[in-house]
């Protein structure tokens, strides 16, 4: 999937790098000439010796005794002083693995700075009578290791050592435990990263105290409890404020306004109620503010609209109400804003102000009013989500010319009129356009002629009309979803959709088409090789502070999946199927459509198919839902219906079928007999007549059609109760709650596509 970014470049904040390399510089300079002093090359053999599996790349290789003498300047990884004193130890990503209580600290009295990241490194037994001096320590990133257990009981520093560090970053570890009270000795602590940890405690509030330096706490990514400490508004040199993803409660402390240098205030996912604090309105640097997934309430105060330095506001899924006001328009720097799911109405303002935006998101509150004309002018906008609101109007031409655009939801609104027509078609970057449940008619949109990279369109619950063009086949070569459900399409399905060849889902259902299914769609290669993909996140970067700013989105799917409207998200990419159900098509069911080996259903109910149901029917292995039911097929049921093993919804109600049901693995646990009503002549299991002993005259015509309603939803409860036992995990993967949209601070890219694995394994675990 092409994964656009943009380099914004951020003119006006020095980045942390600078600032970390600015303190890289005041430890002593390495001279080349110096010899390193006597014992301090042998304490480093000595805890070389102890480490394993270091690979035949690492810069210990450069460690030898041979060159101990020279260690200074040939041994990579090691800087000394004037004196000849090891003053920094830097081996980050070597590949060590081992222990850190085997490297004598004592032996360094010069050690100003360790950074060991990205290694596998544990702590390591604590033995007595190991000294733990290592007095000029200002610097220790033990980021990224195996070191597990209490933040104290893994460093194997003194007191008086730890009241001289000023760095300290533990992040990504297997620490838990609480934050102790006692790290609040560590008086000069400036930059505190213990993220992506498992503590479980509140934060103390001594910390803030006696931290007066700080500049960053990071605790983002445990499972921290409790509130927010008033203190923390003590730290007024603080910058970033990372909180998020742990479990705080209680409000915002509303001294927060005295950290009047904050640049990043980051409390998402957590369980913060009450109102956002007015005084927030005091933090003029503030780039980003992400209170993301909380149980804020009330409105946005509107001296947050004078934070004119702000890049990113994210306030979604919360409980937020009121209008957005004129003068957000004086934000002039924002490059996201997401105010989705919250109870925000009114209109959306006719000028936001920025000119700079690339991701704007309102969706699932109750804003009114017609499209912002003044959102064509956002030239590197690249994904706008205006779903789930109470728009109307006309969707304005500009739109499409849009040449960053990638994403553009407008679904469920009531948007009316025609997709203008173009005279030349925009070279357009869309490859996600959602048009869905608005009030939108005309033709076939020729502008997505124009939309070459187009993969997921879904238009359906609209009035569209005319026919379905030939030249989606050749125009949007790589569209893997198309959705055009519920319109007034009129005339045949082209055969040429089948030249999509990445096309996994299509969905035509109740239109008005007619002719036959072309043989031709056996040809849908995609739909052929099963999906191992997960899904489909769109991801645009912005460079703010010192790092990237992800935004990250799971595409969305509605699908009428087992006879119930689903939105698929997150397991999106699995999907595949054909749903042509409610429509006019004749003739035969192609034999061809059996060899799509790789679909989860196929819907062709409500039509006028007759002829049999192909004899390759069971080559649908991991078919989940076949439905085709009210036609007019004729012949017995093929016997290799049996081996589709994951069918847990069937209905071939309804059809002129005749002859015995076939039996057997899974067929036997669709034991609801109404999902074969409404036949000529069939028998056998589960229908109350026998095949041998000639009462087949009876016959199978079961429930007269003013039953049918009945039994229909009769048969969906069993397929449900079929479909717990099998093919269970995409039926739940459906009910899985994903975030719709998140703004993924530096560097948790993927963190929807891990949850949604966890999840899935641990929902597929219990289903065993
Ligand atoms: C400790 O480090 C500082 C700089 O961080 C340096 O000026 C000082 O000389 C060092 N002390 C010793 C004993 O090496
Ligand atoms: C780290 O070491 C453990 C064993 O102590 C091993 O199982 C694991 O694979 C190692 N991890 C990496 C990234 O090398
Ligand atoms: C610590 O004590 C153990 C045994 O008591 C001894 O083997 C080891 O060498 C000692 N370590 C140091 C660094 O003195
Ligand atoms: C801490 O280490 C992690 C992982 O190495 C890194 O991503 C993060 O930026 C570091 N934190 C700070 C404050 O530098
Ligand atoms: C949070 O931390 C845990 C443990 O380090 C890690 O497995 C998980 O991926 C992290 N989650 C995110 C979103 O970074
Ligand atoms: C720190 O903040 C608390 C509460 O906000 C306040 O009571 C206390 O006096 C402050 N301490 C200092 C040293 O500023
Ligand atoms: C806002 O800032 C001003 C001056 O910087 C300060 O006096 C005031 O107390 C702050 N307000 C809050 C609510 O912190
Ligand atoms: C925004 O700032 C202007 C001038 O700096 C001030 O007049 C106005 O009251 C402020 N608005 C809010 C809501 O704080
Ligand atoms: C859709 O448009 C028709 C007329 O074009 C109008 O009668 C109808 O009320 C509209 N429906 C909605 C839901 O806006
Ligand atoms: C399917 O594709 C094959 C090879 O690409 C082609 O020969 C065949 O004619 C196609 N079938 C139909 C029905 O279009
Ligand atoms: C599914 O959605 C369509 C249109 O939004 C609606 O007409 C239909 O009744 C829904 N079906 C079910 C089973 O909810
Ligand atoms: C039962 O069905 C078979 C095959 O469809 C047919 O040959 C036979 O005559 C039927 N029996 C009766 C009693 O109608």
């Amino acid at each position: 999937m092409a994964l656009r970014s943009r380099t914004h470049a951020s003119k006006s904040i020095i980045p942390l790098r600078i600032s970390l390399l600015l303190l890289l510089l005041s430890t002593p300079p390495c001279s080349s000439s110096t010899i390193i002093q006597h014992g301090e090359a042998e304490s480093l053999l000595r805890w070389k010796s102890t480490l394993s599996a270091a690979a035949s790349a690492s810069p210990l290789t450069t460690w030898s005794p041979a060159t101990s003498s020279s260690a200074c300047s040939s041994w990579r990884g090691v800087t000394c002083d004037a004196a000849g004193h090891v003053a920094e130890l830097s081996l980050p990503g070597a590949g060590l693995h081992g222990e850190l209580r085997a490297l004598d600290l004592a032996a360094f009295p010069a050690l100003a700075k360790l950074d060991l990241r990205r290694n596998n490194i544990t702590a390591g037994v604590v033995a007595a009578n190991v000294s733990t001096r290592a007095s000029n320590l200002t610097y220790l990133d033990l980021s990224d290791n195996a070191f597990a257990g209490h933040i104290l009981d893994v460093l194997p520093l003194s007191p008086a050592t730890l009241q001289q560090l000023s760095y300290l970053n533990l992040s990504s570890n297997g620490l838990y435990g609480p934050i102790l009270r006692s790290l609040s000795a560590m008086g000069k602590m400036t930059v505190f990263d213990v993220s992506r940890n498992r503590l479980n405690s509140d934060i103390p509030s001594e910390l803030f105290t006696n931290w007066i330096e700080l500049t960053q706490f990071r605790v983002q990514n445990n499972s921290i409890t409790g509130s927010i400490p008033p203190t923390i508004c003590n730290t007024t040199k603080l910058k970033y404020l990372r909180l998020a993803k742990n479990k705080l409660t209680g409000e915002i402390p509303a001294e927060i306004g005295r950290l009047a240098s904050l640049q990043a205030l980051e409390l998402a996912d957590n369980f913060l109620t009450g109102p956002i604090p007015n005084s927030v309105g005091n933090l003029t640097d503030l780039l980003v503010m992400d209170l993301f997934s909380n149980g804020f309430t009330g409105v946005i105060p509107p001296e947050i609209f004078n934070l004119t330095a702000l890049r990113t506001i994210d306030v979604g899924t919360n409980r937020l109400e009121g209008e957005v006001p004129a003068s957000i328009s004086s934000l002039r720097n924002l490059y996201g804003l997401d105010l989705s799911n919250n109870r925000f109405s009114g209109t959306i303002p006719s000028d936001l102000g920025s000119r700079q935006f690339v991701t704007i998101v309102l969706a699932s509150n109750s804003f009114s009013g017609e499209f912002p004309l003044t959102f064509c002018q956002l030239d590197s906008l690249e994904i706008l989500d205006l779903s789930n609101n109470h728009l109307h109007g006309e969707i304005p031409s500009c739109l499409w010319h849009l040449q960053d655009l990638v994403f553009m939801d407008l679904s469920y609104n009531s948007f009316s009129g025609e997709v203008p027509p173009m005279s030349a078609y925009p070279n357009s970057s869309l490859e996600s356009v959602h048009l869905a449940n608005n009030n939108l008619t005309g033709g076939y949109p020729m502008v997505l002629k124009g939309c070459k990279w187009l993969i997921i369109l879904d238009l359906g619950g609209n009035h569209f009309t005319g026919t379905i063009p030939s030249w989606i086949g050749t125009c949007n070569p790589l569209l893997r979803f198309l959705i055009l459900r519920s319109n007034v399409f009129n005339g045949s399905i082209p055969k040429e959709l089948s030249q999509l060849s990445h096309l996994q889902l299509l969905d035509l259902a109740m239109n008005n088409l007619v002719g036959s299914i072309p043989r031709s769609f056996g040809n849908f290669t995609s739909m052929i090789q099963p999906k191992t993909e997960l899904n489909l996140p769109w991801k645009v970067q912005h460079h703010i502070l010192d790092g990237r700013v992800d935004y990250t989105y799971t595409d969305r799917i509605g699908i009428n999946w087992k006879r119930q409207n689903h939105t698929f998200q997150g397991t999106v990419a699995l999907m595949a199927g054909i749903d042509l159900s409610s429509n006019y098509l004749s003739n035969e069911i192609p034999s061809e459509l059996c060899n799509l080996e790789s679909m989860r259903f196929l819907n062709l109910s409500r039509n006028h198919l007759s002829g049999i149901i192909p004899k390759e029917i069971g080559n649908l292995k991991i078919l989940e839902s076949l439905d085709f039911s009210w036609n007019e097929l004729s012949g017995s049921i093929p016997s290799s219906i049996s081996n589709s093993m994951s069918l847990s919804s069937l209905n071939l109600s309804n059809n002129h079928l005749s002859g015995e049901i076939p039996s057997g693995y899974q067929l036997r646990t669709l034991a609801d007999p109404s999902i074969y009503s409404n036949n000529f002549g069939l028998c056998g299991f589960p229908l109350n007549i026998s095949c041998s002993d000639g009462s087949n005259s009876t016959s199978a015509l079961i429930g007269g059609s003013t039953d049918s309603q009945e039994l229909e939803i009769l048969s969906w409860f069993y397929s449900v109760l079929a479909g717990l036992v099998f093919g269970f995990w995409l039926w739940f993967g459906v009910l899985l709650l994903f975030e719709p949209w998140r703004f993924a601070f530096f560097g948790q890219v993927d963190h929807l596509q891990k949850k949604i694995m966890q999840k899935i394994c641990c929902m597929y675990a219990k289903s065993e």
